[in-house]
């Protein structure tokens, strides 16, 4: 078997065997617009060829910008389109084209690559780690009543701003300006390139099927915030995305929604965990939870480098000891962080924290404690204060969430 790369003239059996892979058939966008996959970036994609020629399986990889804590831009890929056709499954052809994928991400200079997992035993065991996650919130309207802010002048306070309802086909434009804006401030949040919004490509932006859209302008009428919603059965208004940069914004938004008549529930299909709605609400159980899942799978290829990339809100030292079993690499790192930003060089220093790279692709984004991990037993704490320190070292200014689906 060959992994051999892709190029444009591939792309109609690329999206044959991809869809061969998962058993259905590559459907004509029911809007008109382009399929998801006509995004790929063919030039990034991999072909695993048997012997008699024929591709059994593909790998694919988008350019993204991943939002770090700190409000910093990496450059990352974003790992889609991996499948195996069943005839084929369980003979390593996924575990060959992942090494051919992380030799040739680094080779193009990527310190950090990312995905989505249809299942969760796949990927630990490439080296990513589940890094953010989503869920969903359910308000009955009925007892969608806001409480009154206790603190003045914050985002409970009413906005000053207007909310105008447009269709999605209507203001491609005008959302893909707002979601770059949102997605900059937002760790976990990747960046939609242009051309997807172009293309109205499949699932982003938002959704391929028709939605309206509650736009919030400032009050100087510049577009800051939006849900995209449907209203289906039994009276439920579906909220695909809320997002805007500001949680006064995103406030105006929830109220817009939960104030619809003719609907009786309002669901949140993305929220990020400590999403603050819950506390707005005068009925505290009014909001929901349910669907919680993890969302984007986080891989570092450089430690030192991802490492020194991101911000960080506390100062502090911490000798981490990372091994990478998947690609037979081991290394110890003196993590110094002084005014936000951090050093980070080999050393021979014994270890505050021992822990696979997957399990630092977890904690990376500063989703998950790296005392959780402790407390399960896949992180080794050398000392007692270890986990509380990386746990405080780690944390980012905001949970990070990532809604984008790729
Ligand atoms: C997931 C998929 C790509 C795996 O491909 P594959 O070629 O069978 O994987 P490999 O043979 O390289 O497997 C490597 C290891 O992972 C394990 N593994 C692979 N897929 C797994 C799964 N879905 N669940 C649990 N373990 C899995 C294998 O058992 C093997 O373990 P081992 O090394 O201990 O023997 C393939 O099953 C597939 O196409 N599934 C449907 C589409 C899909 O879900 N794609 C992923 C999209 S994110």
């Amino acid at each position: 078997m060959e992994i051999r790369p892709t190029t444009e003239q591939d792309r109609e059996l690329f999206v044959d065997t991809m869809h061969a892979a998962f058993g259905r058939f590559p459907d004509a966008p029911a809007d008109g617009g382009g399929g998801w996959w006509s995004a790929f970036e063919m030039d990034r994609n991999l072909f695993a060829v048997a012997a008699d020629g024929r591709p059994v399986g593909t790998a694919g990889a988008y350019s993204f910008e991943l939002t770090l804590p700190g409000e910093v831009l990496l450059p990352v890929s974003g790992v889609t389109a991996v499948g195996v056709l069943p005839s084929h499954r369980r003979q390593g052809v996924l575990s060959a084209m992942m090494r051919h994928q992380l030799a040739d991400l680094r080779a193009r200079g990527e310190v950090l690559s990312v995905l989505l997992a249809s299942e969760a035993l796949i990927y630990r065991r490439f080296g990513y780690g589940p890094a953010t996650y989503t869920q969903r919130l359910t308000v009955p309207r009925h007892r969608a009543a806001f409480a009154l802010p206790r603190a003045r002048g914050t985002a409970g306070t009413p906005a000053t701003g207007s909310v105008e309802v447009l269709r999605r086909a209507e203001c491609n434009e005008l959302l893909e300006q707002v979601y770059d804006r949102y997605r900059r401030a937002q760790p976990g949040a990747l960046s939609r390139p242009h051309r997807w919004w172009a293309a109205g490509a499949g699932q982003p932006p938002i959704a391929p099927a028709p939605r309206y859209v509650a736009v919030h302008r400032d009050a100087d009428g510049v577009p800051d915030g939006y849900a995209s919603y449907s209203i289906g059965e039994s009276e439920t208004l579906t909220v695909d995305e809320a997002i805007a940069a500001d949680d006064t914004v995103l406030t105006a938004l929830a109220r817009f929604v939960l104030g619809h008549d003719l609907v009786s529930q309002v669901v949140f299909k993305h929220v990020p965990p400590e999403h603050p709605l819950r506390w707005q609400l005068e009925d505290f159980r009014a909001g929901q939870a349910g669907g919680d899942t993890d969302w984007l799978w986080v891989r570092l290829l450089d430690v030192p480098q991802a490492l020194t990339a991101r911000g960080w809100c506390t100062d502090g030292e911490l000798v981490l000891d990372v091994d990478d079993p998947f690609l037979g690499e081991h290394g110890r790192h003196l993590l110094t962080v002084r005014d936000g930003k951090a050093d980070c060089v080999p050393t021979d220093r014994e270890p505050d924290l021992s822990l696979d790279i997957s399990d630092l692709g977890s904690v990376y984004l500063g989703g998950t404690a790296p005392s959780t991990l402790v407390r399960a037993g896949h992180v080794k704490a050398h000392h007692p204060g270890a986990a509380a320190l990386a746990d405080a070292l780690f944390r980012a200014e905001r949970p990070p969430h990532c809604l984008h689906w790729f």
